[in-house]
């Protein structure tokens, strides 16, 4: 089987076993017959990666995906047990920093990656930056390296609003400057600047997508709203981080799927893409709402600990132009949020068993001091 060419204008086209598109199909064609492509999906073990090759394989009736994941603490084979049987879906254990894992994963043709494999905890990243160096800058390289050296018709790296650093006021757009301010941010930079370089350089046919944060079903809880949750529901106390009044705009993981499919298909290359919610919240407004709709109190179960060092004190992304390409989040915050504590209620088979092991080690580092 042939690798797939890319032609001006974001045509894919693949000869051999699977369908060709002529060289004169214009995109809506292209679209239309995106079922009989195959995607590599790098992390789709995680959180937004899972819903991502889910929806993608919903969407798309005869697309193929492989995921590449590394399995590390985040990658839960558990999200997509039900896709196992699945015939058009194929999972490699491998890592994104392994060059020979990266050109196993790619052989026999792909059509687009998509990077989801990633370090994504900030506070992680103050305790352990290596690990956050390692898979979200050099793995990047690898991969870019292999998509490349093969043509791979469309690269698209799932990057973070945190690149822009802390916005006191106003939004970031895509031309905003980069100012990352932790470990985690300044990797998944370095990741972004690696990728427009390969645009640059190569014309490696790349796009970005900045995501704003991100909750919903299948969060390891680590993070704000899936940790608080799991915590008010055992009737533990939550860790609130210094004021509480830092800024962070939510959307839902759906909705984030949905926006990097939207750009995978109709973005232009060389191209980023802020993906946002335009629904800011602060901390302490998120923690009151989990605190009622699990019948907790704030006097007895909020913990006001020690802020994060360096703590960004606010996010807001300027995402019009991915909703020029047609994408628009369509779950309002209470009813995502209601959707996810309903479903961490009935799924405690999924979280419990993450909260022990590694995870109490890390809870204990984490919060015990503070
Ligand atoms: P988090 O979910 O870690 O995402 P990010 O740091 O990437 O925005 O945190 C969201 C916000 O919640 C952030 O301002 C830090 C705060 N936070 C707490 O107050 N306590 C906690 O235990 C955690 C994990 C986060």
């Amino acid at each position: 089987m042939t690798a797939p060419r890319f032609h001006a204008g974001g045509v894919i086209c693949r000869e051999g076993n699977r369908q060709s598109i002529p060289h004169s199909s214009k995109h809506s064609q292209v679209r239309a017959e995106a079922g009989g492509m195959r995607w590599l999906v790098t992390g789709g073990l995680g959180f937004i990666g899972s819903h991502f090759i889910r929806l993608a394989l919903h969407e798309r009736p005869g697309l193929e995906i492989v995921n590449l994941d590394a399995m590390t603490y985040a990658g839960n084979p558990e999200n997509l047990r039900d896709l196992q049987a699945q015939d058009r879906y194929h999972f490699i254990k491998g890592n994104i920093e392994d060059p020979k894992a990266v050109r196993e994963a790619l052989a026999g043709g792909t059509d687009a990656v998509i990077n989801f494999a990633a370090e994504t905890h900030v506070d992680r990243s103050i305790l352990d930056p290596e690990a956050f160096l390692r898979t979200d800058i050099l793995g990047t390289h690898i991969l870019l390296e292999a998509v490349r050296e093969r043509r791979v018709a469309r690269f698209l790296q799932v990057s973070t609003d945190e690149v822009y650093g802390e916005v006191l006021q106003g939004e970031s757009r895509e031309d905003t400057a980069l100012a990352p301010r932790s470990p985690y941010s300044a990797s998944k930079a370095g990741g972004d600047l690696q990728v427009l370089a390969y645009w640059a350089t190569y014309r490696t046919p790349v796009l970005i997508t900045r995501g704003c944060n991100t909750y919903g079903p299948n969060q390891y809880p680590e993070k704000l709203i899936p940790l608080f949750i799991t915590n008010l529901l055992d009737d533990q106390p939550v860790p609130l981080y210094g004021d509480g009044r830092q800024i962070r705009d939510w959307l839902f993981v759906e909705d984030h799927a949905r926006g990097i499919m939207r750009v995978l298909e109709h973005g232009e290359s060389g191209n980023v893409y802020n993906l946002g919610a335009g629904d800011s919240r602060t901390n302490l407004q998120i923690t009151q709402a989990l605190v009622q709709a699990c019948a907790r109190t704030m006097e007895g179960h909020v913990r006001h600990v020690a802020d994060r060092e360096g703590h960004d004190r606010r996010y807001a992304i300027d995402s019009s132009k991915a909703r020029a390409l047609g994408w628009k989040p369509t779950v309002p915050f209470e009813e995502g949020l209601a959707t996810t504590i309903s479903w961490y209620r009935k799924h405690e088979e999924w979280w419990r068993p993450l909260k022990s092991g590694e995870f109490l080690q890390y809870y204990q580092r984490q919060y015990a001091h503070r």
